[in-house]
């Protein structure tokens, strides 16, 4: 797609498009400002069932900002975001939680006083019985097909030797995997993921790799906003790059790797 069908797209329909037919998750036409500062203008984006879609872009591109306005953390100043025919914008993250969608953000969000399992356990109480209080904890021990479900996604992100640490102790990159598995446990059937192997060894980024190639083999759709080049063309089926908050260009790794569009976003930022 080039940049002026991007534009054309934008500017000939306002309303919702709906897409190829397995087109699975979509944002429509999204701007975002902060204070007169658009961090996201005329965004457009399809993402298919099952593929991992990659959002690049160099720093203050606006992909956190994408991401939160599609988890509902923001509110877009105009746009929708649609997941499997669910208008998400306007949702609170529960509600959009609810519906099948995960997201595992670029700063760990961890409860730093609970144990790495309970950890888990959490969001897999809050899947299953709708809005969890957080007390007692003790109703934890009851729940014991959930702890073996959260030993199991534990063991699958590497962290099963650390399942009584308390997760504030945790490294960074301890602190990411586990967030991933807290995505993991909710089973979403999308997966929304900023910057995933951020603050990680290059031994642990390429089982994160590893990881999220075996996740796709079950199908789930993932969305994940990457800087690291390797990771992305390890991983996506597509790429969309974002620059100064807008799409710039969409395609297969092979696409975007000789698009000039991107090689200029990035100069001076990292090699594509
Ligand atoms: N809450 C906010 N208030 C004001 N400006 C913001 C806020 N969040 C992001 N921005 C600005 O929006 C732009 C995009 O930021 P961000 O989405 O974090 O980019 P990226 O994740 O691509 O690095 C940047 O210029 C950033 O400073
Ligand atoms: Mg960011």
């Amino acid at each position: 797609m080039s940049i002026q069908d991007i534009t054309d797209d934008a500017g000939e329909d306002r309303g919702f498009k709906r897409g190829t037919p397995n087109t699975v998750f979509h944002i429509d036409d999204v701007h975002k400002s902060f204070a007169g500062l658009h961090a996201l203008s005329d965004v457009d984006l399809s993402v298919h069932e099952g593929e991992t879609h990659a959002i690049i872009g160099p720093n203050g591109a606006g992909k956190s900002t994408l991401l939160n306005v599609c988890v509902g953390r923001l509110k877009p100043d105009r746009g929708a975001v649609v997941f499997d025919g669910h208008v998400l914008t306007g949702k609170t993250p529960y509600e959009i939680n609810q519906v099948g969608v995960a997201r595992v953000f670029q700063t760990p969000e961890v409860f730093p006083d609970l144990t790495v399992l309970e950890n888990v356990m959490v969001p897999g109480l809050s899947k299953k019985h709708g809005h969890f209080k957080f007390s007692p904890f003790s109703s934890f021990r009851k729940e014991s097909a959930l702890q073996d479900e959260a030993e199991h996604v534990l063991k699958s992100v590497g962290l099963q030797a650390q399942l009584t640490d308390n997760a504030s102790s945790m490294s960074r990159g301890d602190k990411r995997r586990l967030e991933l598995a807290m995505g993991l446990i909710q089973k979403p059937r999308l997966l929304l993921l900023d910057e995933p192997t951020a603050g990680m060894a290059r031994h642990d980024t390429n089982a994160t790799i590893d990881l999220l190639k075996q996740i796709k083999e079950g199908g789930m759709t993932k969305v994940i906003i990457e800087h690291d080049m390797h990771v992305v063309f390890s991983l996506a089926d597509r790429i969309s790059v974002l620059a100064g908050g807008r799409i710039i260009a969409q395609g297969t790794p092979e696409e975007i790797k000789n698009d000039p569009r991107v090689k200029e976003a990035y100069l001076g930022d990292e090699e594509v």
